[in-house]
């Protein structure tokens, strides 16, 4: 405390800061933008009642750590700077000594700013205990990536044809909602891409990325060009794509036909779980007791996304349930396949609340294929009910940047015009499974509240390995609780 009001001082009287409003205290955080464990981090000021973005510098994980402690987790998985191009707005500013010094950032002290082009820092956030990496499983990845860019390189020596550019302003504009922030590493590419040859026509490409060719060559090339620009490029290749086994048919008629729904739409929907009426009721008393609690509970977007990370017992006969533990490996070409954890979460119609739900413009989760489940514990309405909107086919996809969130959101326009739109919703006791790598969304107009309960899953190998990478990636969901149960 002493520290930090001898670096006040110092600031008043330092004459470049003249201009300055004085510092305040931080009296409440919250993330906005993303979901309950990332996004944009906002902050109130004392006497002030906007929520404000944050411009930090350095705004580095230790940073991060003290924004995502101050809303309920135990550690930061990234730190992002603010975005560019983004219209004038108020900004609080936290000063590198005091934001560094104090415990959590709802003890720190900020300044209101008018800063023009910022829209502030972000984080992603989880709880301790979660995936721990492999560095053996690493050290091979990393091998298998040199050695394919050299066969890419020695095969393109024998190609001919000039490839023409993909990204053009046209199709940026048309199919991302940020496109100004993304021109200049469009370009980027562009111009990369332009430099080497390459034998286009062969793969598909579209504004949102390329679908890989069944081919392993030809794969591997597309999967060099197109992607070699993106830091997760390689790691998604290898865990998502090279790196698929043959899980051998299980005498399950149901497990078989969900993996075939999920391999071809990326969504399966079931309409029963195979729960009781009192089960469900049981279910729908734990999930509303952990929404409206204060226990491992973190809202966003101001109140209208709330999730509980808490033990629901009723959930298990689900979570153990066989036909979908084979369905879920059959789909993610694994024999060993991970439940991380799962939550409750509850989209909630505010009335007071005008700002942008961002989990409803259209994106994918930037993590590859990983798998989600959803139960319905009370009917859930097509139109009003909040249903999660999915572009089928669309994790067919390798998309071109998963590091870059302006790259991960899409246009309403594009998305309704090149691919078929399913709204999940259904009867209590049913739900959906879905792989995230789809392009999918939240819907915010509807007046009924939807809870639900949602499981993830990845192959076993995956998540472990981007940790021991340090990629940053949300991999599994930081906002769950935690299970880490091997399949
Ligand atoms: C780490 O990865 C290697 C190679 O993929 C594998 O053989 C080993 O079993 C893994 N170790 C653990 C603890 O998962
Ligand atoms: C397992 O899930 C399927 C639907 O995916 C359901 O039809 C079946 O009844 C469930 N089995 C049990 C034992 O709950
Ligand atoms: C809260 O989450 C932690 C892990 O993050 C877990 O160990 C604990 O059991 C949770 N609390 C409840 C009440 O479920």
């Amino acid at each position: 405390m002493l520290l930090l009001s001898v670096l006040s001082v110092a600031r008043v009287l330092s004459s470049e800061e003249c201009l300055r409003p004085a510092t305040k205290a931080i009296v409440a955080v919250q993330l906005t933008g993303c979901n309950t464990d990332c996004g944009m981090v906002q902050v109130k000021l004392a006497n002030d009642d906007r929520w404000l973005g944050v411009v930090a510098t350095p705004w580095t994980l230790r940073q991060a750590a003290l924004a995502c402690k101050s809303v309920g987790f135990d550690e930061a998985v990234s730190a992002s700077s603010p975005r560019r191009n983004v219209k004038k707005r108020a900004t609080a500013v936290l000063e590198e000594a005091v934001s560094s010094d104090c415990g959590d950032l709802a003890s720190c002290y900020g300044a209101v700013d008018e800063i023009d082009s910022q829209q502030g820092v972000g984080v992603s956030c989880r709880s301790a205990g979660q995936a721990v990496g492999n560095a053996t499983a690493v050290v091979e990845w990393k091998e298998r990536a040199r050695a394919r860019a050299t066969r890419v390189n020695q095969a393109l020596l024998h190609a001919s044809t000039i490839p023409k550019s993909p990204f053009t302003n046209q199709m940026l504009n048309e199919a991302y909602v940020f496109a100004d922030e993304l021109r200049d590493e469009w370009h980027l590419m562009d111009s990369t891409l332009s430099a080497r040859l390459l034998v286009r026509d062969q793969y598909s490409t579209s504004a949102l990325g390329v679908i890989l060719p069944s081919n392993e060559t030809e794969a591997e090339i597309a999967a060099e060009f197109y992607l070699s620009s993106n830091p997760h490029a390689h790691f998604l290749y290898e865990t998502d794509y090279a790196a698929w086994q043959n899980v051998p048919i299980v005498d399950d008629i149901r497990a078989e036909e969900i993996a075939e729904a999920l391999a071809s739409d990326g969504v399966a929907m079931i309409s029963s779980y195979g729960l009781s009426d009192s089960q469900l009721d049981e279910l729908e008393r734990q999930a509303r007791t952990a929404v409206s609690g204060s226990k491992n509970l973190s809202t966003a977007s101001n109140g209208r996304v709330a999730t509980a990370r808490v033990e629901l017992p009723a959930v298990e006969q689900i979570l153990r349930n066989a036909t979908i533990s084979s369905a879920l490996k059959r789909f993610l070409g694994s024999p060993h396949i991970v439940l991380d954890g799962y939550k409750a979460t509850e989209l909630r119609t505010t009335t007071t609340s005008t700002d942008a739900y961002i989990a409803s413009l259209w994106h994918h989760d930037r993590v590859g294929r990983r798998i989600k489940l959803f139960v319905y514990v009370h009917d859930v309405d097509c139109d009003a009910g909040h249903p999660t909107q999915i572009a089928k086919a669309s994790h067919k996809l390798f998309y071109y940047r998963t590091d870059h969130f302006a790259a991960t959101r899409f246009t309403d326009a594009y998305v309704q015009a090149n691919f078929d739109i399913l709204r999940a919703c259904g009867s209590r006791g049913g739900g959906f499974i879905f792989d995230t790598n789809t392009v999918h969304k939240g819907t915010p107009e509807g007046d009924r509240d939807r809870l639900t309960i949602i499981a993830e899953y990845h192959a076993a190998h995956k998540c472990p390995a981007a940790a021991a990478l340090n990629l940053g990636l949300p991999c599994p969901s930081g906002d769950q609780f935690p299970l880490n149960r091997r399949l």
